[in-house]
This record gives structure tokens, C-alpha cells and sequence, in this order.
């Protein structure tokens, strides 16, 4: 008899510990934590230029980091807009290798910002049939008012279904491209609400605008639990609530990414409760991640491979005058030898005489985002071109900085009379190259001893 009394209360503990650990189903599942990184104005950041050292940034990097961060729950990824660099046909060959950064990474949308409003309609239509990360926005319609792109996605996170909304401010946007038009904030939000409310339980808004136009949002709207941006001057530093939501935001190039963890909860509306926030430097001592490392070189083989438009001497150079013939064009810094033997001989000693080389260690010489510092007219008519290779026009040379001298040159070797005279070269010819993140800090007076000329 007490033998079955053992077995019976072996039993009850059993259901009791299996009724413990599955819960009850008519009690309501516990509230389930979540993290999401956000990042937003990558600009073409796949890795960091390496123009000198010290330098923060790249999706090299923001890898690693992530790697790094133990995943205790659900986390969601999600960009703001503004990873791509331009709209030339290079940045859109290398917006491709971005996004399948982006998905390593795990990334769940990518929103449309400023940059990417300016591709042409169509263009943006393919681009997001062979996106590795689906592409979102409310905001960018066609003629008829259409939609380009998805302008939500729902996905599945701490046991909620998570709506992701994507808009841009047509403050924010320059020039739209050819047969883009961007929607007022409030009609492209207020077209997606009645489908949103029905299919998600909590809504982030995916805003590349700035912070006042944000927090005017989270006030005029109570759907969004969370409002990321934007295109602002600075990342958020603390957690903003502004209504009944949190209002956050980050830019500088790739260089930063925000965090917000919080439990999923609240009555009648799911909030992002007992929120923490941080805001992360992706430091120069963070690895670079050899996946990512791995990307970037494949991208750099299929821009070599790619006619560009650039490569054309017959394109129009857009910072030319129109009807204006530039009266000089590029010869070349080993003409100059014989007449300036001096200044030749101290240019070829200097960095600016191998800045070719140091793109050719990289592999980066076919990349234009690096060879238009590196080289001499690089996108003029008579400039440098890929089609050279190392041939012509390489390095940061004479005319890099006196600008094109054939006139000159046919004045003081052919016996040409023309009138023709250098203008004069300054600090403020450095910075064109010397600023941002391409440069140590720029002073005149610790540069130019270094490349000292001109006195013979
Ligand atoms: C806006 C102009 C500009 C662009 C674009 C640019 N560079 Fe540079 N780069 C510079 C300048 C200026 C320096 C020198 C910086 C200094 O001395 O502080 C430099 C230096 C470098 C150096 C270091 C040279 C050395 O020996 O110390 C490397 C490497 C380099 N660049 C690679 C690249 C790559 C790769 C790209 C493209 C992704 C690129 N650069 C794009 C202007 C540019
Ligand atoms: C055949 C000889 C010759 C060649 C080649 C030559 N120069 Fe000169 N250059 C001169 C002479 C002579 C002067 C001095 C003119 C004067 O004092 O009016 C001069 C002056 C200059 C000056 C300062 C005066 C000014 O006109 O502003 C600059 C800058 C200059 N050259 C740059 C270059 C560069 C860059 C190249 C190569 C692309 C080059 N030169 C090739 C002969 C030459
Ligand atoms: C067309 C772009 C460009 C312009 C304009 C330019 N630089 Fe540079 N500079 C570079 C690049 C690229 C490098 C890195 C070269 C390398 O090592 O590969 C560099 C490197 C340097 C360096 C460090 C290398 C060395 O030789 O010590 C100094 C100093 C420098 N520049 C001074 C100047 C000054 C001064 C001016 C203006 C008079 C100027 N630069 C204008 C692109 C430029
Ligand atoms: C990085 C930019 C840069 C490069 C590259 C450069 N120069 Fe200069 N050069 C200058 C600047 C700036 C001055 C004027 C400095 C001053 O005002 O004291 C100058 C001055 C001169 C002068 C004297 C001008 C005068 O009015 O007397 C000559 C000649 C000259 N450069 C020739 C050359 C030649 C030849 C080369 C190539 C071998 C060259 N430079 C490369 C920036 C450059």
C-alpha cells in the first residue's frame, strides 16, 4: 500500500513540476525582454578608410562588437536610412555588399533615407529585388502614388509580432530620384496605420528625419512604442520619452551604434517597459571581423571589373561650367622635372609622390570613393582615370594642387605665348583633402614644412 502511496506522489510532483515548467495556458505568457541595436547614417562605411590611424567606424567593426555582446534574448537589428554613400553607379554596386553586411549581421530592415531617396525609381526596384536585407519605406511613391517598396515588415521577437515602419522626411530629402516621390511624414504614417494596428502588437517607427520632427511625431501619434532616427547633428545621448514613447537616434558615419533593451508589457497597449539605453563608439581597438574583412574584398574585385561611368573621357564633369572649356589639361608631375628639379625631387620624397601605392598595397586602387584624393583630376576630362592604371596620372601630384598646367608648360618649353598664370595655392587647397576622417587633424604649420617647395 505505501508502495503505491510513493508512486501516486511521485506522480502529482511530476505534473506539478510539468505544469511549472510548460505554465498554465490560460495564464498569459511572462513578459519576454528585448534588445535592439539601431544604426543609421553608415554612408558607405563597409570598413574604415585607414587614411591614418586612430580611426573609429565601419561595419568591419560594428561586427565583432556584436559578435561580442552575449545574447541572452531576442534581439532585433535595424538600420535608419542613410547606409548608402551616393547615388553614382559605384555606390550602388557597393550598396549591395552593405546590405549583405547588413545580413551577416542579421540585421531585419533597412530603411530609406536621404542618400537613398535620390536613386531613381527603378533602379531602387532592383536594388530591393536583390537586397540581402529587405528595404522599407512608407515614404518613397511612384507617379501613381505607389509604394516602391515594402513599407512595413512584421516580424516575430520576445513573443510579440513587431511591426517595423520606415519613413523619411521630405525636409531631409535634397533631390528625390527620377520618378521618386516622398510622401508628407503624416500621410505615408496615416496610409500604414489601420493594417499595422491590426497585424502588429507594437510598432517602431523607422524615421530618417531630424529630432524635433521625431519627437512631433511620438506627440501627434501614440502607436509607436519606440521612434528611432535620424538625420541629426549628434547621437542621442540619453533615453528620451516624449508622450508615450521613446524617442532615440544616431548618425556619424558608422561610427556609433544605440542599444535599447526592455521588457515587452503593459496594458492595453504593449510598451517597451523598464527600458536601458547606451550608446556605443565603435573604438579603433575593436577588431575588424574577417567575414567583413572577407566582403570587402570581394567588393573591391567586382568594382575593377565594372565599367563605371567615370571611366568615360566623355563624361560630363558635373563641377564643369556648362559651354566653359577648361583652357589647361593635366600633363603629368614628371614633366615638370627638368624646370623644377627641386620641388620635383622633395614631392617624390613625400607621401603625396606614392599615394598611389598605398591604395595599390590595399587593394583599393580601382575604388573611386579612395582614388579621387589619391590621384591627380580624378573625374575631369583630362583627369585621371581607371582605364590608366598605374600608367598615367597617379599619386597626389604637382597638379593636384596647381591645377592643370599644359598651358604652362607650352608657354616655358614650346615657346607658346599665352597669359596663362597659376593661381595661388594655399591651406585652403589642403582641406579638400585634408578634413573629416581622411586627415589627421590639419595645421598649416606642421604640414607644409613636410612638403616645403618652390624656392629655387
Ligand atoms: C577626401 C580625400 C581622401 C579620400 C576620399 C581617401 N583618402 Fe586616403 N588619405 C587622404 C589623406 C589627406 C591622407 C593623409 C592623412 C594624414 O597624413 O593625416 C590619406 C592617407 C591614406 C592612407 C595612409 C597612408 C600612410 O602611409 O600613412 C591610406 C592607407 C589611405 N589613405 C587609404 C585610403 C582608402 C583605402 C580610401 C578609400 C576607402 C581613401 N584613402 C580615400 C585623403 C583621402
Ligand atoms: C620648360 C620648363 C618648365 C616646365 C616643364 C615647367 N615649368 Fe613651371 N615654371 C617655369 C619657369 C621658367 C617658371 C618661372 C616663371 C616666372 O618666374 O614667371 C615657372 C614657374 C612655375 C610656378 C610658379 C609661377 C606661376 O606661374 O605661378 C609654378 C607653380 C610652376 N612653375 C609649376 C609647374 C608645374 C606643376 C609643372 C609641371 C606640370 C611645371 N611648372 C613645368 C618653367 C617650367
Ligand atoms: C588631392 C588630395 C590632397 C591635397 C590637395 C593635399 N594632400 Fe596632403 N596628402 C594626401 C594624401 C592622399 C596623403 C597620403 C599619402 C600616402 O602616404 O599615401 C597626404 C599626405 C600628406 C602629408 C603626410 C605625408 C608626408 O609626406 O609627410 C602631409 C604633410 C601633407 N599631405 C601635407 C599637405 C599640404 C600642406 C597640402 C596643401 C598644400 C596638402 N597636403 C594637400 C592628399 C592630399
Ligand atoms: C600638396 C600640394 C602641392 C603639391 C603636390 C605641389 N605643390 Fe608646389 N606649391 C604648393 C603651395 C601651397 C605653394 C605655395 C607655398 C607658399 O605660398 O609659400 C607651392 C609653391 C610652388 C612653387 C613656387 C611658386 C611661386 O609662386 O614661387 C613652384 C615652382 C611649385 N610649387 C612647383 C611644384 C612642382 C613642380 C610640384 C610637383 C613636383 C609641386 N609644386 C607640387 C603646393 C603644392
Amino acid at each position: 500500500m505505501k508502495k503505491y502511496l510513493l508512486i501516486g506522489l511521485v506522480i502529482c510532483a511530476a505534473v506539478a513540476a510539468a505544469i511549472h515548467y510548460y505554465g498554465s495556458p490560460s495564464k498569459p505568457a511572462a513578459a519576454q525582454k528585448l534588445t535592439i541595436h539601431f544604426t543609421c547614417d553608415t554612408s558607405g562605411r563597409l570598413e574604415p578608410c585607414g587614411c591614418f590611424t586612430g580611426q573609429h567606424g565601419g561595419l568591419t567593426r560594428l561586427m565583432t562588437w556584436l559578435e561580442e555582446r552575449p545574447e541572452r534574448h531576442d534581439t532585433l537589428k535595424l538600420d535608419v536610412g542613410g547606409a548608402l554613400a551616393g547615388v553614382n553607379d559605384y555606390d550602388l554596386v557597393q550598396y549591395q555588399y552593405l546590405a549583405r553586411g547588413y545580413r551577416e549581421m542579421g540585421f531585419a530592415a533597412l530603411n530609406m533615407g536621404a542618400a537613398e531617396a535620390a536613386i531613381p525609381a527603378k533602379t531602387l526596384a532592383s536594388l530591393s529585388a536583390t537586397s540581402a536585407v529587405p528595404l522599407v519605406s512608407a515614404s518613397l511613391v511612384d507617379a501613381t502614388r505607389k509604394e516602391i517598396l515594402e513599407p512595413f515588415r512584421i516580424v516575430e521577437a520576445a513573443g510579440k509580432r513587431i511591426g517595423i515602419l520606415g519613413v523619411v522626411s521630405p525636409t531631409s530629402v535634397v533631390d528625390a530620384g527620377e520618378g521618386i516621390a516622398v510622401l508628407g511624414l503624416d500621410e505615408a504614417i496615416e496610409r500604414q496605420l489601420p493594417a499595422l494596428r491590426e497585424k502588429a502588437d507594437l510598432i517602431v517607427l523607422l524615421a530618417f528625419a531630424k529630432e524635433n520632427e521625431l519627437r512631433r511625431l511620438a506627440r501627434d501619434y501614440y502607436e509607436f512604442a519606440l521612434i528611432l532616427g535620424g538625420d541629426v547633428g549628434g547621437p542621442a545621448q540619453d533615453l528620451i520619452r516624449e508622450n508615450d514613447s521613446i524617442v532615440l537616434f544616431t548618425t556619424n558615419e558608422a561610427r556609433t551604434v544605440g542599444t535599447l533593451t526592455a521588457t515587452l508589457g503593459g496594458e492595453p497597449r504593449t510598451r517597451l517597459l523598464d527600458p536601458a539605453y547606451e550608446i556605443t563608439l565603435l573604438e579603433e581597438g575593436i577588431p575588424q571581423h574577417p567575414d567583413l574583412k572577407k566582403l570587402v574584398s570581394e567588393f573591391r574585385d567586382e568594382i575593377r571589373r565594372t565599367p563605371l561611368a567615370v571611366d568615360d573621357p566623355n563624361a560630363v564633369d558635373p563641377r564643369a561650367i556648362p559651354g566653359v572649356q577648361p583652357a589647361a589639361t593635366y600633363v603629368g608631375s614628371a614633366t615638370c622635372q627638368s624646370c623644377h628639379p627641386k620641388a620635383f625631387e622633395s614631392w617624390q620624397k613625400s607621401g603625396h609622390g606614392h599615394a598611389f601605392e598605398t591604395l595599390v598595397k590595399k587593394g583599393s586602387d580601382a575604388d573611386p570613393h579612395c582614388i579621387e584624393c589619391h590621384t591627380v583630376g580624378f573625374g575631369r576630362p583630362s583627369g585621371y582615370r581607371r582605364p590608366f592604371g598605374k600608367e598615367k596620372l597617379i599619386d597626389v601630384g604637382c597638379e593636384s594642387c596647381h591645377g592643370p598646367a599644359s598651358e604652362h608648360v607650352a608657354h616655358f618649353r614650346d615657346g607658346k605665348k599665352t597669359a596663362f598664370k597659376f593661381r595661388p595655392v594655399g591651406p585652403g587647397d589642403c582641406v579638400t583633402c585634408h578634413h573629416g576622417e581622411f586627415s589627421r587633424p590639419f595645421e598649416w604649420d606642421k604640414f607644409w614644412p613636410l612638403i616645403e617647395h618652390g624656392k629655387e
